[in-house]
């Protein structure tokens, strides 16, 4: 008897023009459009299999070895809901076995560990989606189901494209023209890196989807924010992008992490995602950037933050060596830096100032406010992997 099964990894996106606001809750439709940086996932990543079976008795779903309620009518139904109705589709037309009538076992993993703060329901509903299609060889394209991604998390969207993606908002109600695009491939900027600054943060925040509703509801700075704002910064990341122009692309990309905290300050009541730590490192790299300028360099790097304290920093990849050891001289490492491009050959980062910079620009902390760094850079779509990289057992039931 056929196995009928598939897995699939996705990445993880950070976004430069941020999404936050819907304009239709259920269908998940953004208030604007959004674009982002897929970054590699062969250091962080979602994996995903599938697996449909007569013999299972209702659909199932794990997520880390755990498993999870696949509630009637909500996200995650959706999604295989959506897929499945792709896959009778193909059935009708190709005559293939109609395997949409089995129920599927589904288990994701997460290479990174939750509690390193980072959001993993943008890589984690792009693999979903990813092994569902793989599973039901579905004809679709990354397009196509970046519309079903979306559905299980905004965000997610835009992890069905490597390099450099965007989310058109649309403007149709039943969400059809709200898809995510390629904007340029990895291969187009390989170098563009990112230094992940994992924040420590023992408050539980508020989250995307609660936090940007009330913002949608409240805030009136969002409105000039969807009007005035985005529509010309997408434009100007995008050329920006397709120049490689690095300056340009990280003065958006700052400009709009700002302005989407505003936003969030802007709402009542008002939410506060960054910290003490957050605006710390803001403030090493605006004296990163001036002090490079005013000794005739350019800007060489960029903040960005998302809905926490931790930071993302994009920089060309020989600017990030030095990024680590300034940061490094405020932020004393708790644990060693998993040094994966060999920055330091084989020795721990020790802090220094690049010539200019003015010391004074903050604080040093103790060791551990910045709890790690991830170094990665811009990376590949969704892969579908071999099936020795199963996540189910012969039982269909999580290793
Ligand atoms: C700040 O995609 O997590 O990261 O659609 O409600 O699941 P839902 O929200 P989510 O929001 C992400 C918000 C953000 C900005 C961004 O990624 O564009």
């Amino acid at each position: 008897m056929s196995v009928y099964q598939a897995t699939a990894s996705a990445p993880v996106n950070i976004a430069c023009i941020k999404y936050w606001g819907k304009r239709d809750t259920k269908l998940i439709l953004p208030t604007n459009s959004s674009l982002s940086v897929t970054l590699d996932q062969d250091h962080l990543r979602s994996t995903t299999t599938s697996r449909a079976d007569p013999s299972f008795k209702q659909d199932r779903l794990w997520l880390n070895g755990k498993e999870e309620d696949i509630k009637d009518g909500g996200r995650l139904a959706t999604c295989i809901a959506e897929l499945r109705r792709l896959r009778r589709e193909v059935e009708k037309k190709e005559g293939k076995p109609k395997i949409s009538e089995y129920p599927v076992h589904i288990a994701s993993y997460n290479n990174f560990p939750t509690a390193a703060g980072l959001a993993s329901s943008a890589s984690g509903f792009a693999a979903l989606v990813a092994s569902l299609a793989a599973l039901y060889e579905l004809p679709a394209t990354p397009s196509e189901l970046s519309l079903i991604a979306r559905q299980g998390s905004g965000s997610a969207c835009r992890s069905l494209f490597g390099g450099f993606v965007s989310w058109e908002m649309g403007s149709k109600a039943d969400g059809s023209d709200s898809f995510a695009v390629e904007v340029a491939p990895r291969s187009h900027w390989p170098n563009l890196h990112a230094l992940i600054c994992v924040v420590s943060d023992d408050k539980k925040g508020t989250s995307s989807t609660s936090g940007m509703q009330r913002t949608v509801e409240t805030s009136t700075l969002l409105q000039h924010r969807i009007k005035e704002v985005v529509p010309e910064r997408m434009r100007a990341i995008s050329d920006a992008i397709k120049a490689r122009d690095f300056p340009a692309f990280a003065r958006i990309t700052m400009a709009d992490s700002n302005q989407f905290h505003a936003v969030a300050l802007d709402t009542e009541p008002p939410i506060f995602y960054m910290n003490d730590v957050s605006r710390a490192i803001i403030a090493l790299i605006v004296e990163y950037n001036r002090a490079s300028v005013t000794a005739g360099g350019s800007i060489k790097a960029a903040y960005t933050f998302d809905a926490g304290p931790n930071a993302v920093i994009y920089a060309p990849e020989e600017n990030i060596k030095e990024i680590v050891q300034l940061i490094v001289s405020y932020f004393p490492q708790a644990q060693p830096f998993n040094d994966v491009f060999g920055l330091f050959r084989g020795n721990q980062p020790q802090g220094s100032l690049p010539v200019g910079f003015n010391e004074s620009v903050t604080k040093k902390f103790d060791a551990g406010a910045v709890k790690a760094f991830i170094h990665t850079r811009v990376g590949d779509g969704p892969r579908v992997l071999d099936s020795e990289e199963t996540l189910l057992n012969a039982e269909g039931l999580p290793t």
